[in-house]
């Protein structure tokens, strides 16, 4: 069934919809309307994507009326460097509304990647158009499988609840309402508050064994620095600052 964009809009008063039945990627739209000056809280909404984008040149699996597909327009008073805790947050936002409609308490692993019992249920990606964060957000909701991959095994809430249905609409309201209120604890309390939030929230950000994906260095998880990046100490007792990329469990 498509998305129902009636109770969407009724949800969220304050996020002008721009909703596609068949998009190649909310991304690119979401990127244009924010060179077209789209106002903040403007949503790209798809019921489906043929060419949806994945961190790393990955692609995203967008089978049709499935998933959560979305593009958010985040016009934030923000320095660039604080971009990796918009990240966080936008991850802290996607597992809090998850758990809020369905109860599955998930797991962050740093910077983005939202998971229950390991398994990836929602994927995040931040750019930065002209100064607008264009935050997409995909939330694996009803898919009955999911195509292997094989970096991380991805599950969806159907998939996860023994094959219950979910509603799309609620997760997509609960997350956007999410977000509003971690702006709002950015805004107020600075980023410590949102790293704070993200270390309690994440089982990987202290202790943790890890490989890190760009470098293949091994070590164990140390806290996150002021800008929001992981460190990770080696076995020989170098620390590393993970800038990009991400970790994955030590194997
Ligand atoms: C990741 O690789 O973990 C990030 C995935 C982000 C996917 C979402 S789906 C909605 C938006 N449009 C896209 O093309 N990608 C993002």
């Amino acid at each position: 069934m498509p998305l129902d964009l009636q109770r969407i809009a009724a949800q969220c008063p304050g996020n002008p919809i721009h909703y596609f039945a068949r998009i190649d990627s909310t991304m690119r739209e979401a990127a244009q309307l924010a060179h077209d000056g789209a106002p903040h809280g403007t949503v790209v909404l798809a019921d489906e994507q043929t060419a949806g984008i994945g961190r790393l040149g990955r692609t995203w699996h967008s089978e049709p009326e499935t998933g959560i597909y979305c593009s958010l327009l985040l016009r934030l008073p923000l320095p660039p460097d604080q971009l990796p805790v918009v990240t966080l947050l936008l991850g802290l936002a996607a597992a809090g509304s998850i758990q809020n409609v369905t109860n599955f308490r998930c797991d962050l692993r740093w910077p983005n990647d939202v998971l229950i019992r390991e398994r990836k249920i929602a994927g995040i990606l931040a750019q930065v158009n002209e100064g607008c964060v264009v935050a997409g957000i995909g939330i694996n909701v009803n898919q009955t499988q999911l195509p292997a991959d094989f970096r991380t095994a991805a599950t969806s809430l159907f998939i996860e609840s023994g094959g219950k249905l979910q509603s799309r609409e609620a997760i997509l309201s609960a997350f956007l309402a999410q977000v509003d209120s971690f702006v709002s604890l950015l805004g107020a309390s600075g980023p410590d508050a949102i790293l704070r939030a993200f270390s309690e929230a994440s089982s990987y950000v202290n202790g943790r064994r890890v490989t890190v994906e760009e470098t293949g260095q091994k070590g164990t998880t140390g806290g996150l620095d002021a800008n929001g990046f992981l460190l990770v100490r080696s076995d020989s007792g170098k620390i590393e600052r993970v800038a990009s990329g991400g970790i994955r469990p030590e194997v």
